[in-house]
């Protein structure tokens, strides 16, 4: 199977967390593409979604999908989103769509957060894929300078506003052994707004899509 096959296979498995008469938390990106347009099917039978970027919005408004506003909502069972890494205690790099911060909003609301990914997102230690810190414009140079002091090569992606009006600044060369010691760390910094390691609210269930099938891997 093609890379996007494998993408479709894993938001399609997702398909089975989303309750009935629930409000399901839709992430951002490629794969999640393939969840919203399954999600079709169950339209009658969920009241709506949160989406987490204003792509995923207008994806889930052109199915017919009502799309509720984040705080008119308390319950919220699943977020189903991707990655761009996550590791085996299921800690993740996100935000290769620029949609990290709205993502880890919807996400903390989520009682489960469910991750789909084919299996070209697992790896042993994360920091390989460049790490998104969406940073306020006015605080990007002090911002550069604070992320290079942690040991990364940090890049402004070219030619990119997030949801929010901020820049992303990508973190290169980082091999990152305490992810939850550097989200919080990096997340201190003033002007970060926040930064796509998901590692202190990591994924509850990862479902891997592989060649042989899609694997169903738990938190432990
Ligand atoms: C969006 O900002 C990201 O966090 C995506 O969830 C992540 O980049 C995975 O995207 P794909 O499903 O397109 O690989």
């Amino acid at each position: 199977m093609k890379q996007d096959e494998l993408k479709k296979a894993a938001a399609l498995a997702a398909l089975e967390y989303v309750e009935e008469g629930s409000i399901v938390g839709v992430g951002t990106g490629s794969t999640v593409n393939h969840f919203i347009d399954g999600l079709v099917n169950l339209r009658e039978r969920i009241t709506g979604a949160v989406s987490s970027s204003e792509a995923s919005t207008r994806r889930l408004a052109r199915h017919g999908i009502p799309v509720i506003d984040l705080n008119e909502v308390t319950d919220l069972p699943v977020y189903i989103d991707g990655a761009d890494e996550i590791d085996p205690a299921l800690c993740m790099i996100k935000g290769g769509g620029g949609a990290l911060t709205r993502e880890k909003i919807v996400a903390a609301v989520a009682t489960r957060f469910i991750c789909i990914c084919d299996s070209s997102k697992q790896v042993g230690t994360l920091g390989a894929f460049p790490l998104p810190v969406e940073v306020i414009p006015m605080a990007r140079a002090y911002v550069m300078r604070e992320l290079a002091a942690l040991g990364g090569r940090p890049v402004v992606r070219p030619d990119f506003v997030t949801d929010n009006g901020n820049v992303i600044i990508d973190l290169h060369g980082l091999r990152i052994a305490a992810p939850v010691a550097l989200e919080e760390e990096i997340n201190q910094i003033p002007g970060v707004v926040t930064n796509g390691l998901f590692a202190r609210r990591g994924a509850d269930v990862l479902l891997l899509a592989t060649q042989t099938g899609v694997e169903r891997h738990l938190h432990r």
